[in-house]
């Protein structure tokens, strides 16, 4: 685990998440998303071998607590990373949590040399679209109906993990 921001005199790690952590990223989801994943679709993926469950907290540099602010949740495949969801507490948006996450995400790509990464978005999710832009991620397709509760389209974004040039 290493530190990587600071926050309000905070400093922000990200560790793997254990099943432990399973009422703290319930909580976040809860909090962050107006369609939240449910426990019962949260839980198993602490045991799938390709599921990479990332938690990002905060702890005062001298000690205590530590606060989960944010999870990411992607399946590394044999050929591309699936990003899932990114999630972050509306009181710590707009820190640069979901940032770390994404270049977290990134690396864990990298060291496994998958070609891409992959993932949907609600078209009205402005946030994360304006997130995975500034990252480069491309636009390439448009699922319909992709999402009920409420029934929406998904863009399909990529990001190519190969050198340019
Ligand atoms: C999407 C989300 C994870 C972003 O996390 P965050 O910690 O607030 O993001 P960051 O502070 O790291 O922002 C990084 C960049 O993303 C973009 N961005 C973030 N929030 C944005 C917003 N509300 N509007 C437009 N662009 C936004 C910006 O380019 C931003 O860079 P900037 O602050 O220098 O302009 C967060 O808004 C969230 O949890 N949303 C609810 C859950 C969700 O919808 N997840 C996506 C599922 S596909």
């Amino acid at each position: 685990m290493s530190a990587i921001l600071e926050i309000q005199g905070q400093v922000l790690s990200l560790r793997q998440a254990t099943q432990a952590d399973i009422s703290a990223i319930c909580r976040i989801e809860r909090m962050a998303q107006p369609h939240p994943w449910s426990l019962k679709a949260l839980e198993p993926e602490f045991t799938h071998p390709w599921s990479r469950f990332r938690l990002a907290v905060l702890r005062d540099p001298l000690g205590g607590e530590e606060i989960p602010v944010g999870y990411c949740l992607s399946w590394l495949l044999p050929s591309e990373l699936h990003l899932l969801n990114v999630a972050v507490l509306p009181a710590y948006q707009r820190m640069g949590i979901g940032r770390k996450m994404l270049e977290d995400a990134i690396r864990i790509a990298r060291e496994a040399r998958v070609l891409e990464i992959f993932l949907e978005v609600r078209i009205s999710n402005v946030a994360a679209i304006g997130l995975y832009r500034s990252f480069g991620f491309e636009q390439v397709g448009l699922r319909k109906k992709y999402y009920d509760k409420p029934i929406e389209d998904a863009w399909v974004f990529v990001l190519s993990m190969e050198p340019k040039g």
